[in-house]
């Protein structure tokens, strides 16, 4: 899995460079596919319940799980791109939100409050913690800064498949669910809204947006819970 998460955290800086005005997010997704391969792993979204690609290209109020296609980026767009690999049998899973190009104040600040959010529930993904304490730690944060959190996708357990048990909500009251045991390898992934919390899946089957269309942000990345402290392994 450290291998896996090294190679995903390679890919998503490599896609920090490549999010620009004027590319599509089909190209996104060649270059995400090339890389993959060139490193002797496998894409885990293609073919994922039918899922047509190796990266999933969110723009603006798309939440998560937009499929890349003839969508040029424009100047001011914010743009989450979410990959999974599966290396030896292991996966990983993270996601980034960037900006393309200038990008107005009040979506920096979405992005880097979600960033901020992903990591106060990782500093609770440690042994003697519960579950929930990562979701309320979540929640609180994201809430306290004005932003609705989504309920309707969670993050998950990851390990020989994408997606394990348990889920991993990002909102609930502190002190529920499973104990968090050293080694336990989680992906946690808040999705922040501009507006309301609320999402509605397109017609295209994938692709979720914000209810009221307003600006959404994305960050995951998979951890191993420790004793004292997680381990990233997508950073
Ligand atoms: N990263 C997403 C998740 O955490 C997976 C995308 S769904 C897929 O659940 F079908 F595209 F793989
Ligand atoms: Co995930």
């Amino acid at each position: 899995m450290r291998r896996a998460g090294k190679i995903v955290a390679s890919l998503l800086k490599l896609m920090e460079k490549e999010v620009r005005p004027g590319i599509t997010t089909k190209t996104l997704d060649q270059i995400a596919e090339n890389f993959i391969y060139s490193q002797k792993a496998e894409p885990a979204f293609k073919g994922y319940y039918g899922y047509p690609a190796c990266i999933c290209v969110s723009v603006n109020e798309e939440v998560v799980h937009g499929i890349p296609g003839p969508r040029l980026l424009m100047e001011g767009d914010i743009v989450g791109v979410d990959v999974g690999v599966k290396v030896d049998g292991y996966y990983s899973d993270a996601a980034r939100t960037f900006p393309a190009g200038k990008v107005d104040a009040e979506s920096l600040r979405l992005i880097e409050v979600t960033r901020e959010a992903l990591n106060r529930g990782i500093q609770k993904a440690v042994e003697g913690n519960r579950l929930s304490d990562i979701s309320w730690a979540v929640q609180s944060y994201s809430e306290e800064n004005g932003y609705g959190v989504v309920r309707k996708y969670t993050g998950h357990g990851i390990g020989k498949n994408l997606h394990e048990d348990p889920q991993v909500p990002n909102y609930g009251k502190p002190n529920q669910g499973l104990k968090l045991v050293e080694g336990m390898a989680l992906a946690i992934e808040p999705m922040l809204n501009q507006g309301s919390y609320d999402v509605e899946e397109l017609t295209d089957g994938w692709t979720v947006v914000t209810k009221d269309r307003k600006r959404s942000a994305h960050f995951e990345q998979t951890i191993i819970v420790g004793k004292n402290k997680a381990e990233i392994l997508t950073e």
